[in-house]
């Protein structure tokens, strides 16, 4: 293999660069020279390319969002499209391309591999750490921890005010950062859409802390948790429970900023085992981490877009200590 591209996809995650710096190092260690493919699959279809050499990846590992740029391409959703990325990648000449992103990355490339596309591998990187098949997706971490940095903040208002406090985070169907971030900032109910629990039991859960002495309650939504919004859901418990209440929607704060140095760590060995994969001639698969090593895994594992169950240990200490 003597060319290969990379692409960063769908929405950008902290990490990201780390493995962008990686897969050039890496390859330029195996001979291998790498072609940055900007914005996406957009990009690839414009052919907006550029190699990559050591210059280009200069302290980049921390910094946030992606140098590459980033998109979520409809056209990769038809047969045309993905006819014209195949022959873009030809035009390039590319042999196999490295794609950073989510499920719907890693969907896009199992497809255009077997439409007579290149090889390709996908490294996990999304804040929701939604992929099956992995344990940890890039950026996870950092939007943890920055949504915990949120809770602390918001509770020390909500402690002085004795006030109810509904802290919406990110996540589309998956409730892992509201699971993490609710159990290490204490929150007293943590919603998820895959423990689905009505607003009464909600109300009922909170008066029972308050009965208890509690003078802050603050509740985690995932944004999943409640299809018809997180305002919607915390005005109709707080008149349940005749309290005054507010609402904090973290939003995109988590998907940027500096990248932990979890993340980093992850980008960096998921991205040198990317290279690996696409020199050892793999096709099919993305790289990601089970239980503390490094592994492949088949495209096969997100082909019907399955969000990872939550971890039930963590749900039962969430449980207990809320
Ligand atoms: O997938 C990452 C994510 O930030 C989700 O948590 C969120 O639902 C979605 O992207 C937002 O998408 P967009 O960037 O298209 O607004």
């Amino acid at each position: 293999m003597r060319r290969i591209g990379v692409l960063t996809s769908g929405g950008d995650a902290p990490g990201m660069n780390a493995c962008i710096r990686a897969v050039v190092r890496a390859g330029l260690d195996r001979g291998v020279e790498v072609v940055g493919l900007r914005r996406g699959f957009a990009g690839l279809l414009d052919g907006d390319a550029d190699v990559l050499d050591r210059s280009g990846i200069v302290n980049i590992i921390h910094r946030g969002g992606t140098i590459l740029g980033t998109s979520r391409e409809p056209r990769m959703l038809t047969r045309s499209g993905r006819a014209d990325a195949i022959a873009e990648l030809e035009r390039l000449e590319i042999e196999g391309v490295v794609m950073i992103g989510g499920d719907g990355t890693f969907r896009a490339a199992a497809i255009l591999e077997d439409e007579g596309g290149p090889p390709t591998v996908g490294v996990p990187a999304t804040i929701d750490n939604d992929i099956v098949g992995t344990d940890r997706a890039l950026g996870f971490d950092t939007a943890v921890n920055t949504a915990v940095e949120a809770i602390d903040r918001v509770r020390d208002t909500a402690q002085s005010h004795e006030l109810l406090h509904f802290v919406e985070v990110m996540g589309r169907k998956c409730g892992a950062i509201a699971l993490a971030s609710g159990l290490a900032g204490g929150a007293e109910a943590i919603l998820t859409p895959e423990l689905p629990m009505d607003d009464d039991a909600v109300a009922d859960e909170i008066a029972a802390e308050m009965l208890a002495g509690k003078r802050s309650v603050i509740v985690v939504v995932a944004e999943g948790a409640r299809p018809d919004g997180t305002a919607d859901a915390a005005r109709r418990i707080g008149e349940r429970l005749h309290l005054d209440h507010r609402v904090t929607i973290l939003g995109y704060v988590q998907r940027g900023g500096v990248p932990s140095a979890s993340d980093r760590i992850l980008g960096a060995m998921l991205g040198v085992e990317a290279i690996h994969a696409l020199i050892d001639g793999d096709r099919g698969v993305f790289v990601g981490e089970r239980a503390g090593s490094i592994v492949r895994a088949p495209y096969a594992a997100v082909a019907d877009g399955a969000v990872p169950a939550l971890d039930p240990e963590l749900i039962e200490t969430a449980a207990l200590l809320a």
